[in-house]
């Protein structure tokens, strides 16, 4: 997949769209995120802070849990969307959970600037941690 690819234009929009909900009074950097599974349904998630600063989720798992939520287990792509002149790649955390339902997964950070990052989940996540490898008992 390309970042021109329609899809991934749309999904794009849709994580622009998600941005603009976000709750980040705090850090007042907003982000929003697509997620597509496998059959191609698409979900969305906002980051949302809060007072106790270290309970926020980020915008790329609160889209990915919904789509656990709804039933689905495998992700084909992520689109991550911020209001800023250069892409935000997603955190530590997000590459662990994105690496846990689609390591092949695609990733596109777009900006509001011309610029976009794009790399697979294991290109971010090399030797992730999953329960395909258990760890010794
Ligand atoms: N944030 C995300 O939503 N995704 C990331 O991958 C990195 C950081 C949020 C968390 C917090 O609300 C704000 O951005 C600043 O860290």
């Amino acid at each position: 997949m390309d970042a021109s690819d329609p899809v991934i234009q749309r999904m794009r929009k849709m994580a622009e769209g998600a941005s603009a909900r976000a709750y980040a009074p705090y850090s007042r950097f907003t982000v929003g995120a697509a997620v597509m599974v496998e059959g191609g349904e698409l979900f969305t998630g906002c980051n949302v802070e809060n007072g106790s600063y270290s309970l926020t989720i980020c915008a790329e798992r609160n889209a990915l849990f919904q789509a656990v939520a709804a039933g689905h287990r495998r992700i084909t792509a992520v689109v991550v969307y911020t209001p800023t002149e250069q892409p935000a790649p997603p955190c530590g955390a997000c590459r662990q959970v994105i690496a846990e339902f689609g390591a092949d997964a695609e990733l596109f950070s777009f900006c509001r600037g011309a610029g976009h990052l794009q790399a697979t989940a294991r290109d971010l996540l090399p030797h992730a941690f999953t329960l395909d490898v258990p760890p010794e008992m």
